[in-house]
């Protein structure tokens, strides 16, 4: 199958997932709505997609691999619906809508982020098919730290504490590496949870380097398309890192130098791999797809 309809396949059945999951009220419809609102805007769903391919890739059973593909695709959400708001990158739109405190206000936005988050990690929390409770706790472990002040949240905080500022190579890899690498290497590692077998540590250590190649790859390309992109095919605002004077790979090593080390991460990923026959070939198709990306 092309990579395409795989995408699609996927998308399609972590937003079934979503919807069911997200079927019960809260006593304040606003929060609700703009919960609703901040996850079914038609986001790529890249995560969650890494989470069933890592699981086909590894022969195991896609129903093991539904809460965690729900789960980072709220948690990336939520960390979206912040990263918009004024205090941050003050961008009024997101996913081709009005971000979600311009649709709502800041506070909902802010609570509906809040809530997105922990909804995420209660999923993982619930009993799912034949993983043991150990499975469980361990997928509940990486996504949390793959997304607090070891991950994301240290990566944004960093981000926002050097605009302005120029950054060294290895502050600016470390940046990207936590906002960004760090929730994609995570979905890498649900999806060999999910997998339930043991996959021995040659395979481990593949896969987790790809994850760590497409990771970065996946920010340096998201910087690129804030230069090159327009603000439809985007969806969000172009131009946004440079009105901010954001620190990223054009702003220190030009266009052209963030190409080149987009090309090398490329290789990078296809190299960690290499020890997989072609049932990986869906996972290369996926690194061609991230540094191809046009939005
Ligand atoms: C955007 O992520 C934020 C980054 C981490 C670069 P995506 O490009 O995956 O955004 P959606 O989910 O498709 O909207
Ligand atoms: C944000 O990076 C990464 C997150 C953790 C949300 P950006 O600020 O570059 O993401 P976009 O360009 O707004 O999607
Ligand atoms: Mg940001
Ligand atoms: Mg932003
Ligand atoms: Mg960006």
């Amino acid at each position: 199958m092309v990579l395409t309809d795989t995408l699609t396949n996927y998308a399609t059945r972590v937003e079934q997932q979503l919807a069911v999951r997200l079927a019960h009220s809260s006593i304040q419809d606003s929060l609700q709505q703009a919960m609703r609102y901040s996850i079914f805007n038609g986001g790529k769903r890249i995560r969650p997609a890494l989470v069933y391919l890592v699981n086909q890739t590894l022969k195991g059973d896609l129903n093991n691999a539904d809460a965690a593909a729900c789960a980072i695709e709220a948690i990336h959400s939520y960390s979206l619906v912040h990263d918009d708001l004024p205090a941050m990158d003050n961008d009024d739109l997101r996913r081709g809508l009005p971000t979600c405190h311009i649709k709502f206000d800041h506070a909902t936005a802010i609570l509906a982020g809040d809530a997105l988050q922990c909804i995420g990690f209660e999923w993982l929390c619930e009993q799912q098919n034949d993983l043991s409770p150990n499975t469980q706790l361990l997928m509940l472990k990486t996504l949390t730290r793959a997304s607090g002040d070891t991950g994301m949240v240290a990566g944004q905080a960093f981000d926002l504490a050097h605009v302005d500022q120029p950054l060294s190579s290895i502050q600016l890899e470390s940046m990207h590496r936590h906002k960004t690498g760090a929730l994609i290497n995570a979905a890498i590692q649900l999806g060999i949870h999910s997998a339930n077998t043991d996959i021995g540590v040659e395979r481990q250590t593949a896969l987790l380097a790809y994850g760590d190649a497409i990771g970065l790859a996946f920010q340096v390309q998201d910087d690129i398309l804030d230069i090159t992109a327009d603000t439809q095919t985007l969806g969000k605002p172009q131009g946004s890192d440079e009105l901010a004077n954001k620190p990223t790979y054009p702003s220190l090593l030009g266009l052209q130098g963030a190409k080149d080390k987009l090309q090398q991460l490329y290789q990078e990923a296809l190299a960690a791999i290499e020890c997989f026959d072609d049932s990986a070939l869906a996972l290369r198709q996926l690194a061609t797809y991230i540094v191809e990306r046009n939005h």
